[in-house]
C-alpha cells in the first residue's frame, strides 16, 4: 500500500499535472528518446508526431493522481494499458527507464515547484502503478504462451492468401511458418505486426483479427493509409503490407491481445448492436461471425458506415450472412450521396438510425471506427442512459485521444 502522505502529495499535485501535463510528457518523450534510444522502436512515430501518445500518457498520469486513493475506478484503464503493453512486448526492465525519465522531466519542467518531497512521492506512486501493470502484463504473457499453439514474443507467420476486400482494404491470411496450430483468441482482439524500416530499426502496428476464432488462419484486413496532406509520408506499415507482401512471404507477429471482445460465455438476452465505420469493421466482423455461430437465437443489428461501396470491405460476405440468418438485420450508411443500393441510406450514423432498426434501446453495443464516429455514438448512448457495461468499443489509437475529444 502507498503511504498516506504519498497519497496526499500525489493528489495535491494532480491539478499542477493537469496544467502542465502535455508539456511535461512532450519533454519526457524527447528526453527519453535522447537518453534511452533503445525504447524508441516501441512507439508509433506517427502517434508521436501528432502528439497523441504524449496526451495518452499525460492523461493516464493525471487520472492516476486524481484517483490514487480509489484505484478501482482505474481498473478498466489498467487492463487496456496492460493489454496494449503486452501486445508490444513491454517488459519489467523498461519500467525504470520510463520512471527515471518521467521523474527527471517533472523536475525539469516544474523547476522550483518540484520539491524533493514531491519527487519522492511520485517515485513511490510510479513504482506502485508500475508494479500493478508489470503484474498484469506477466499474466498476459504467460496466458498467451501456455495456450495450445501459443507463444511469447514475435514469431514468423507465412501469408497463404492475399485478398482485396475493397478499393483500399486488403486481407492477409496468415499461418505459423513452423506449422504449429494457432492459439485461441477472443473475437475483437488484435495482433501486432513488426516490420523493419529502411534505417534498420523496427516498428510495430496492431491489427484486429477480422475472421472468427477457430479457423486454420489468422486474418487481418488492412487499409492503405494515404498521406493526409501533400509533403507528408504515406503510412509506412500499411503500404508495406499492400505493396511488398505477397503469398509465400513471412511477417513477424506477436500473439493476440486486447480487452475489447465479445464474451461468448456471458448471458446474452439483449439484442446485439454492432456498429462499424470504415476499416473499423475488422474487429466487428470477427464479433459478427462469432455471434452468428454461437448465439443463433440472438437479434443482431449490424450497421456499416463508409464513404461509398467502392471502399466498403466485406459487403458480399455480410449480404450473404443476412440472407442466411433471419435474426440478423443489416444496414449500410454511405456518407457519399452518389452510391447506394439495397439496405443502404446516405449520411452519418445517428441515434435515430440505430433506434429505427431496434425494438428498444436496451441492447449490448459494440463499435469501432474513426474518432468523430466514435465520439458521436458514445454521446448518443450516454444520452440514452445505456449502462457502461453494455457499451464496448475499440479505437485504433490511444484511448485518451478519444476521451479528450468526447
Ligand atoms: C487496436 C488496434 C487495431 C487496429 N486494427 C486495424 C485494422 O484492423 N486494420 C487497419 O487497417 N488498421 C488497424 N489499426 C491501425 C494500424 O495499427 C495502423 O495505425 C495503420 O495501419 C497505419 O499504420 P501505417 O504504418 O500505415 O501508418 P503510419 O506510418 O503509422 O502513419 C499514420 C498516418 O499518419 C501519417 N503520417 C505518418 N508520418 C507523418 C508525419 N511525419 N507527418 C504527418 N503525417 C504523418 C500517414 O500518412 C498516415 O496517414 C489498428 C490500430 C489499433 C491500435
Ligand atoms: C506506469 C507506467 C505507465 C503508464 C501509466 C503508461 C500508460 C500508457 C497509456 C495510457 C497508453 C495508451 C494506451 C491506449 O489507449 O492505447 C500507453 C501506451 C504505450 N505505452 Fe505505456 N505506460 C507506462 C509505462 C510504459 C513503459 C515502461 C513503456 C516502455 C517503453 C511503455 C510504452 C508504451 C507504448 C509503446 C505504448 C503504445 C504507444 C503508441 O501507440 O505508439 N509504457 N501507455
Amino acid at each position: 500500500m502507498l503511504a498516506e502522505k504519498t497519497v496526499q502529495i500525489v493528489k495535491s499535485t494532480a491539478p499542477i499535472l493537469q496544467e502542465h501535463g502535455e508539456t511535461l510528457t512532450r519533454h519526457f518523450y524527447k528526453r527519453m528518446f535522447k537518453h534511452n534510444p533503445e525504447v524508441a522502436p516501441f512507439f508509433n512515430p506517427a502517434h508521436q508526431t501528432a502528439g497523441k501518445q504524449q496526451r495518452a500518457l499525460a492523461g493516464a498520469i493525471a487520472a492516476y493522481a486524481a484517483n490514487i486513493d480509489n484505484l478501482e475506478v482505474l481498473g478498466g484503464a489498467v487492463e487496456l494499458i496492460a493489454q496494449k503493453h503486452a501486445s508490444l512486448m513491454i517488459k519489467p526492465e523498461h519500467y525504470p527507464i520510463v520512471g527515471e525519465n518521467l521523474l527527471a522531466s517533472i523536475r525539469e519542467v516544474l523547476g522550483d515547484g518540484a520539491t524533493d518531497e514531491i519527487i519522492s512521492a511520485w517515485a513511490e506512486a510510479y513504482g506502485f502503478l508500475a508494479d500493478i501493470l508489470i503484474g498484469r502484463e506477466k499474466q498476459i504473457y504467460e496466458e498467451n504462451a501456455k495456450k495450445p499453439g501459443g507463444w511469447e514474443g514475435f514469431k514468423n507467420f507465412r501469408i497463404t492468401r492475399k485478398e482485396k476486400e475493397s478499393s483500399n482494404i486488403t486481407s492477409f491470411y496468415l499461418v505459423a511458418a513452423d506449422g504449429a496450430p494457432l492459439p485461441a483468441f477472443k473475437p475483437g482482439q488484435y495482433i501486432t505486426v513488426r516490420v523493419a524500416m529502411p534505417d534498420g530499426q523496427t516498428t510495430m502496428r496492431n491489427y484486429s483479427l477480422s475472421d472468427q476464432p477457430g479457423q486454420e488462419h489468422f486474418r487481418i484486413s488492412v487499409k492503405r493509409e494515404v498521406p493526409p496532406e501533400a509533403n507528408t509520408p504515406a503510412g509506412f506499415v500499411s503500404n508495406w503490407l499492400h505493396d511488398r507482401i505477397e503469398v509465400g512471404d513471412t511477417v513477424e507477429i506477436a500473439p493476440p491481445c486486447g480487452e475489447f471482445f465479445l464474451d461468448v460465455t456471458e448471458k446474452h438476452d439483449r439484442p446485439l448492436v454492432l456498429l462499424a465505420a470504415g476499416v473499423g469493421i475488422t474487429p466487428i466482423m470477427s464479433i459478427l461471425l462469432t455471434a452468428l455461430d454461437t448465439m443463433p437465437e440472438r437479434d443482431i443489428v449490424f450497421i456499416h458506415a463508409c464513404l461509398n461501396e467502392q471502399v466498403q470491405a466485406f459487403k458480399a460476405t455480410v449480404d450473404a450472412l443476412e440472407k442466411k440468418h433471419p435474426k440478423l438485420k443489416v444496414h449500410y450508411r454511405y456518407s457519399d450521396a452518389g452510391t447506394r443500393t439495397g439496405n443502404a441510406s446516405t449520411g452519418f450514423v445517428t441515434a435515430e438510425l440505430i433506434e429505427s432498426l431496434l425494438p428498444g434501446r436496451d441492447a449490448d453495443y459494440y463499435f469501432c471506427g474513426p474518432q468523430p464516429f466514435m465520439v458521436s455514438i458514445y454521446h448518443d448512448l450516454l444520452k440514452w442512459g445505456i449502462p457502461a457495461s453494455q457499451v464496448r468499443f475499440e479505437f485504433f489509437g490511444p484511448r485518451q485521444e478519444l476521451e479528450r475529444a468526447a
